[in-house]
């Protein structure tokens, strides 16, 4: 049997991810207060911090999306930006090339959990 590290922090089962667009977490991460993304995209889990490096908004801050319309990238709402989901990279030509920055997750017995040393869940 697997002992669960004690520094992961549950999310939600894999299987509620996957049936839900995407869902946000309230965390600290080094002590500053943020919100990460998790989502379900091509196969995997993935997260993110919910802090677009345009104008410094959350990617679901006009719409309660983080998709386009293809559902291929991800999509900030307040100007438009586009972002690779597996990697956080932007490929609008303002910020190309920078990317998001992404948390790192751990499944264990369909459980999804961060495994970021600096991280704190507040919700
Ligand atoms: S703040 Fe995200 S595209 Fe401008």
């Amino acid at each position: 049997m697997t002992v669960l590290h004690p520094k992961l922090k549950a999310i939600c089962p894999v299987a509620q991810l996957q049936q839900q667009p995407f869902t946000t977490r309230n965390i600290t991460l080094k002590n500053q207060p943020a919100s990460a993304l998790v989502f379900w995209f091509d196969g995997s889990a993935y997260s993110y911090v919910n802090h677009c490096m345009h104008m410094h908004r959350p990617l679901n801050c006009e719409q309660d999306a983080i998709f386009d319309e293809t559902g291929n990238y991800l999509r900030c709402s307040m100007h438009g930006f586009i972002f690779d989901p597996k990697t956080g990279e932007c490929q609008s030509p303002v910020c190309l090339g920078q990317r998001l920055q992404a948390l790192r997750l751990q499944e264990h017995e369909g459980m999804l959990y961060f495994a970021e040393k600096h991280l704190t869940l507040l919700d």
